[in-house]
């Protein structure tokens, strides 16, 4: 679901015609539609309302301090992985007593920063950190929350590299050792409040979440047999999209599997979805600048590239993409293989990497140079994964809200490449 729709053939944001905002701001340039996101957030709020979740916003899919504040609004805290996400989630206003704080390296300062801050609870990622935030707290005089991230060894189907809840990832703590860790609680400075999970993202299937929770709610017993009032239980996020077309499951599909597990548990039970939120909500757009026939190949090569968004490069994730202006509407090709208006097209960005494309192979329209080009499904994981390699500045973004758009970050410039450099 989201609010990217053609026409009169050219695509808008909401309200907004995506081609006036490339006028203006340039390209490339994210542009997020807040609709989108905060339909999301209601969808899940709906979806589950028979357990009450505390939404934690997962940051490291879109941190955006503006689009932040529009998800704020609608109650939801945040998932941080590190001080600068703490950081972000302060600044813009997210109440300490809702943000959950995951990784698996976290340092002494985050930690003691967190601690001061009062944040909800630490997802405590392995045994050596938990005695170090004891060690910390102890020795700020500063209790601190924990809920221990589980391992629960379950395959969530996902890609590979964004598979973290089986036991040859490095997130969690195998369940083994969590028992055996609460059979012998000894930390004086910190309390044991619930369990954490998050095992995997882009998670198209609903049984990976009922068999990791299944896992959990033995373990939950087991602690409670061991007088640990177990109070929160953090299901984390992990929640698919439609990057194709039909591959997740909707929301309701997930919360008829969760729902009945977790109602009568007596557990306040939290989220920490970032992608499904943010995903659809935001494109990439893109100008076309030279198109180059090589062999058999067309290329169309575009002014942003993998330093923009990496998931191409990196997962071989797939994007769609399509003109912003085209009399030839996506919804009307059957089959793309056979449609004779479609053109085999690489579409390829500027940076001296052959990796660097975000299509391969692609039957689109045939594009021309100047022609403007949406990248779609690129609002999670796109502009916070940006860089700035073979020093190109990091694009523009932008935040749709209606019929009115706002640059919410500004094109990086030259002289912020050097910046912090001393010279
Ligand atoms: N909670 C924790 C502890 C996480 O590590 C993550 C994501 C999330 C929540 C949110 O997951 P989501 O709902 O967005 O699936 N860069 C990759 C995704 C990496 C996900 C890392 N962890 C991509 O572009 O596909």
């Amino acid at each position: 679901m989201d609010f990217f729709s053609y026409r009169d053939h050219t695509l808008m944001c909401e309200e907004v015609p995506v081609r006036e905002i490339a006028k203006q701001a340039g390209t490339p340039v994210y542009i997020y539609s807040a609709k989108t996101a905060t339909e999301h957030v209601a969808r899940i709020q709906e979806a589950f309302a028979p357990i009450d979740p505390l939404i934690c916003f997962s940051m490291k899919a879109n941190s955006n301090h503006t689009l932040l504040t529009r998800l704020l609004a609608q109650g939801v805290g945040c998932d941080v992985v590190s001080g600068g996400e703490l950081f972000r989630a302060l600044k813009a206003g997210c109440s300490p007593d809702k943000i959950v704080f995951a990784g698996v390296s976290k340092t002494d300062g985050e930690i003691e920063t967190a601690l001061k801050t009062g944040i909800l609870m630490f997802n405590v990622e392995s045994i050596a950190e938990l005695e170090n935030i004891d060690k910390i707290a102890g020795e700020l005089g500063t209790p601190g929350r924990v809920a221990l991230r589980l391992n629960p060894d379950v395959d969530p189907e996902t890609h590979r590299y964004i598979t973290t809840g089986k036991l040859e990832n490095k997130f969690g703590i195998d369940m083994k050792v969590a028992a055996a860790v609460l059979d012998d609680w000894h930390f004086k400075n910190v309390s044991f409040v619930g369990f954490h999970l998050h095992i995997g993202s882009q998670i198209t299937q609903t049984k990976p979440y009922a068999e990791s929770i299944t896992k959990t709610l033995a373990l939950i017993e087991h602690a409670r047999n061991k007088n640990h009032p177990v109070e929160y239980l953090n299901v984390g996020g992990g929640f698919g999209i439609n990057y194709f077309g039909n591959e997740a499951r909707t929301m309701p599909e997930y919360a008829e599997v969760i729902v009945p597990l977790l109602k009568d548990q007596g557990l306040k039970i939290l989220f920490e979805p970032g992608r499904f939120i943010v995903g659809n909500a935001g494109i990439l757009v893109t100008e076309a600048l030279y198109i180059k026939e090589s062999g058999a190949k067309r290329f169309v090569m575009c002014d942003a590239g993998m330093t923009d968004l990496m998931r191409p490069s990196l997962y071989q994730a797939y994007h769609k993409i399509w003109p912003v202006t085209s009399p030839i509407e996506f919804d009307s090709i059957a089959d793309p293989e056979q449609d004779p208006r479609l053109v085999l097209t690489d579409v390829v960005g500027p940076i001296c990497e052959s990796g660097d494309f975000f299509a391969q192979d692609r039957r689109i329209p045939l594009v021309s140079r100047g022609d403007l080009l949406s990248v779609f499904s690129a609002g999670a994981y796109g502009f916070t994964m940006s860089s700035t390699y073979n020093s190109h500045p990091r694009p523009a973004e932008v935040l749709v809200e209606g019929s009115e758009w706002n640059v919410v970050r500004n094109r990086e410039t030259y002289e912020d490449l050097i910046r912090d450099e001393v010279i």
